[in-house]
């Protein structure tokens, strides 16, 4: 083949058991399983056994990987000081998460080893301290000490106790895993390739991992949900300020952001033409969460924006297929379940963490060094020119 394809597009690079992307048809499958079905029923270890297995764990090996990746949860003695550092200096959560993730090494038993079982230690204790990682990170730029993990919770009960530094309500605790288990793993992102094209050097799996982080921090991978936060909370501000109802201040702003050329966040999708199903999974555990709450206007006041703006778009964009994509209610249920802004993207990581272990362990077996060409556009047979003649 002779020709680009910009940004590798539509190229199948490997085969994976972990997930399928049905942008046309608006599916996810996961494990075998539609998104659907499994983020609101399952725990997230249970998850991560079914990326990593290719089926569900038995209650006992369920068991035995929870108490596993609990028992992994504490960071290497010199991490601490080191986010305290990044803390200081105000670094992007990322950076800190991608720092401190580095330094796990210092606490593999092996190092120098390379196996496929090696490796996957390396994974068990990255899912493991990702959480303890970005919770200690939240409390240092708080001006406050890190909580310790608690091995008796599971993982992402644990994660928000570290974060809050009090026990989270069981429906907190449902809405963050079925996030987590809803955004774990989505064909060949960018973070994800990545990961994979790094350890198909044999590298190892904290390498790649580490690399994944790099790639998934920046904005064009998933990292709209804050703005699109800030333009319901910015509606419902002028709605209150107009008197007019939500949905005539929605359809005003949205006309005049689109006339003006911007881009809606929360919409559209590279790969979905259809309703991405991560945002209807994700909207009903936002309205579970928000039910019966003090703030449960704030979602109503979500969905009547998401319906306005669908419906502006449509007419606005008429040749684009521009739906809701994850984001739009990844911002109602972080937010809903206590998360700042800053914090979505390294919880986002907390999670994709899991299908990027289960990717490099699928490139481990596949042992193919991925390694595409350039096409060069430059000069031939230059003449050399000294240095004092130029
Ligand atoms: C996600 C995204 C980058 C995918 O873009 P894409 O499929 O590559 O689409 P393109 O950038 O080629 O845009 C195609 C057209 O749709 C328009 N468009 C795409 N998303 C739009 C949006 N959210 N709001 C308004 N217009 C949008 C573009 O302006 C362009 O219009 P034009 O042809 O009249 O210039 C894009 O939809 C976007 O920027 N969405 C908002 C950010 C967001 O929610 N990101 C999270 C993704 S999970």
């Amino acid at each position: 083949m002779s020709e680009i394809v910009p940004g590798l597009e539509g190229i199948f690079v490997a085969k994976t058991r972990t997930s399928r992307v049905d942008g046309e048809a608006g599916e996810l499958t996961i494990g075998g399983f539609p998104v659907e079905r499994l983020a609101p029923a399952a725990s997230f270890e249970e998850v991560v056994f079914l990326l990593w297995e290719g089926r569900l764990p038995t209650a006992s090996e369920y068991r035995t990987l929870r108490n596993d990746l609990a028992a992994r949860r504490a960071l290497p003695a010199e991490t601490l000081p080191l986010l305290r550092r990044a803390a200081q200096r105000s670094l992007h959560p990322m950076d800190a998460l991608r720092i401190g993730a580095a330094t796990l090494s210092l606490s593999d038993e092996d190092p120098l080893a390379n196996s496929r079982g090696a490796n996957t230690e390396r994974a068990r204790t990255l899912i493991a301290a990702f959480p303890t990682l970005v919770a200690a990170y939240a409390q240092l730029c708080a001006g406050k000490n890190p909580v310790e993990p608690d091995p008796m919770l599971g993982h992402a009960a644990n994660y928000l106790q570290m974060l809050n530094g009090a026990p989270a309500t069981a429906e907190t605790v449902r809405a963050l895993e079925t996030y987590l288990n809803t955004v774990v793993d989505h064909g060949m992102n960018a973070s994800t390739f990545a990961s994979r094209v790094i350890v198909s050097t044999r590298s190892d799996m904290t390498s790649a991992v580490v690399g994944s982080i790099g790639a998934l921090k920046g904005p064009l991978h998933g990292g709209a949900p804050g703005p699109a936060l800030d333009m319901v909370f910015e509606i419902q501000k002028r709605a209150q300020i107009s008197g007019q109802p939500i949905a005539e201040e929605a359809r005003r702003w949205a006309e005049k952001a689109i006339t003006a050329g911007e881009r809606i966040m929360g919409f559209g999708h590279r790969v979905y033409k259809v309703r991405d199903p991560r945002a209807e999974v994700l909207g009903a555990a936002a309205a579970r969460l928000f039910a019966d709450r003090e703030d449960a206007a704030l979602y109503r006041d979500a969905r009547t924006v998401e319906t306005e703006l669908r419906s502006t778009l449509a007419r606005l964009k008429p040749t684009h297929r521009l739906e809701t994509n994850v984001e739009f209610y990844t911002a109602l249920v972080l937010h809903g379940i206590g998360l700042p802004a800053n914090l979505f993207s390294p919880t986002f990581a907390i999670s994709r963490v899991g299908g990027w272990t289960a990717h490099v362990l699928e490139q481990i077996d596949d042992d193919r060094l991925i390694r595409p060409r350039a096409m060069y556009v430059g000069e031939f047979d230059r003449p050399w020119t000294p240095i004092e003649e130029r």
